[in-house]
């Protein structure tokens, strides 16, 4: 069996010793998505893989989900989507890349937001280029007693786009805008696994708490956000050539640092793992 080695940081652990075509067998899958959901992030080192592989990969921690927009998708594997982070001088850099450079937890706006993500490393930059994680459960301990009392039970909602975000997501088609209306999800939620309590925020997505005038609500929003935003909570990971990354959406948010050189080749591979309704 592989091993399971927690990380020295506030979130995440190491899977050492798995022979990645063997994830499938009943017990590794278990133990995989046990650790996912223990340590809200898993580091599996390895080479790159096709689309069909990583998709297959993915499948230890759940039901992949087809990516929404269509010209993402990785050759004719609709669950893989190509990112690709290239910074180009040229000005034709994907949009993505920068609003992925602030905290975010990846699909809340949709109803039934995905449990997880699983991202595969390509073709990665010389240096730079790390991807942060922030465990929104230490984030919700560390509140004030009186704050966790006072968004017991709120909900906030949650959209493709909100003027709380730093920078504009890339446009829909019609039928991919008609898939994505507004929703609700609770503030505070609950592990379904781990029964863990966590702040479901998402500074990208998050527009404002039901039941607040818009002033009280963009200001309890920002204090919440100043918590997630402190180190403390937060571990980074420096990517090698072939890694897959798997993280727990239900409990974390993450960010990419672009501080990689211009031009050269960043790609990935991501797949979003199907997910439950936040409680
Ligand atoms: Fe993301």
């Amino acid at each position: 069996m592989p091993e399971v080695v927690r990380l020295d940081a506030p979130l995440g652990a190491r899977i050492e010793g798995l022979e990645r075509s063997q994830a499938l067998s009943t017990d590794v899958a278990a133990l995989l998505d046990r650790a996912l959901a223990d340590h809200l992030l898993v580091v599996i080192p390895g080479a790159p893989m096709t689309p069909e592989q990583t998709r297959d990969l993915s499948l230890a921690f759940g039901e992949p989900r087809p990516q929404l927009l269509r010209r993402k998708r990785a050759n004719d594997v609709p669950e893989v989507s190509l990112m690709v982070s290239t910074l180009m001088t040229d000005g034709t850099t994907d949009k993505t890349v920068y609003r992925a450079e602030d905290w975010h937890t990846d699909d809340s706006y949709f109803e039934i937001p995905a449990k997880a993500t699983l991202l595969h490393s390509i073709e990665i930059p010389g240096r730079g280029g790390a991807t942060w994680f922030c465990n929104m459960h230490s984030v919700y301990d560390a509140l004030p007693e009186a704050t966790r009392r006072h968004i017991e039970g709120r909900r906030a909602i949650h959209g493709y786009d909100t003027p709380r975000a730093r920078s504009r997501p890339a446009p829909r088609s019609p039928q991919e805008t008609a898939e994505t209306p507004d929703v609700e999800h609770p503030l505070v939620r609950t592990h379904p696994v781990t029964g863990r309590k966590g702040l479901y925020l998402n500074p990208n997505r998050l527009d404002r708490i039901v039941g607040l005038p818009r002033a009280e609500s963009d200001a309890l929003l920002d204090e919440l956000t100043e918590e997630a935003r402190k180190p403390k909570h937060h571990h980074g990971h420096v990517w090698r050539k072939g890694d897959v990354v798997v993280w727990d959406n239900r409990a974390t948010m993450h960010r990419v640092v672009n501080d990689y050189p211009e031009n050269e080749p960043r790609i990935m591979h991501r797949v979003l793992l199907k997910g439950e309704r936040p409680v």
